[in-house]
């Protein structure tokens, strides 16, 4: 018998004890990953992906219990059921999908190289020869791979995306590829940074998913359900202008 699946509330009126009779979903993240989901001075995840999956609890009438694990820890806590579900702003691709299952997409990204701002790196290619920081195992790391081949020796990969940026700023990598809105956000944190992004067609769109365990159709569709509702009730809208509204 799973304890985390069963509540513990027994009509508790404490509002961080799990209402009667709701199911409890451990949800592991990258809590460095801003701001989709990052880590407060005093302990707390907060971002985009926590407030979604909040509003898609609340939709489905379940509580969620949200932990950092890591970027590589995720997965394996997903597959050795540590934790139910993986959300952390994960790209859903062919090759994560032969392993895991993914509820439906709920944002759309894609990847930005981040450069020097006297650089002159200008597209994807212009990156052939330089070195390259990465979050080892995300789409940015496979973008790069697949452009210039998976042995390639400027690849060089970092356990989460500050630290990459942070190899970049000190001049130990001439950029980094990483998502998007990730790139932007730090750019508008850092002002004086003397960075600058560059954007290259050749960087497919990216639709993130929440990630379980293959087979576990029934949280999928649960949260493809509760996913829905609020699209159709203007919460999802809500908390997306919330974060990237003008
Ligand atoms: N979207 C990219 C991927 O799925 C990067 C996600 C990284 N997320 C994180 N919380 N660090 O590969």
């Amino acid at each position: 018998l799973s304890l985390a699946l069963v509540s513990v509330g027994c009509g508790s009126k404490d509002n961080t004890a799990p209402a009667d009779g709701k199911k409890v979903f451990k949800v592991g993240t990258d809590a460095a990953y801003k701001p989709f989901e990052w880590t407060m001075p005093n302990g707390d995840i907060v971002g985009f992906d926590v407030d979604v999956i909040k509003a898609v609890a609340e939709a489905g009438g379940f509580e969620v219990q949200i932990e950092h694990k890591g970027w590589e820890g995720l997965f394996e806590a997903v597959n050795n059921g540590e934790i139910d579900m993986a959300v952390s702003a994960i790209t859903i691709t062919e090759e994560r999908q032969k392993e895991y299952d993914f509820a439906n997409a709920y944002f759309e990204a894609t990847q930005l190289i981040l450069v020097p701002e006297d650089s002159t790196i200008a597209s994807l290619a212009d990156l052939e020869g330089k070195n390259i920081g990465v979050q080892q195992g995300t789409t940015g790391d496979i973008s790069v791979r697949s452009a210039f081949g998976k042995e390639y020796a400027g690849v060089k990969p970092f356990e989460n995306t500050p630290f990459a940026i942070q190899a970049l700023t000190i001049g130990q990598v001439d950029a980094v590829v990483a998502d998007n809105v990730v790139v932007l956000e730090y750019i508008k944190a850092n002002p004086n940074a003397k960075v600058k992004f560059v954007s290259d067609d050749a960087f497919e769109p990216e639709y993130y998913g929440y990630l379980v365990k293959k087979g576990n159709t029934e949280l999928q569709q649960l949260l493809n359900e509760s996913l829905q509702k609020i699209m159709d009730n203007g919460k999802y809208e809500e908390i997306y202008n919330t974060y990237f509204g003008k």
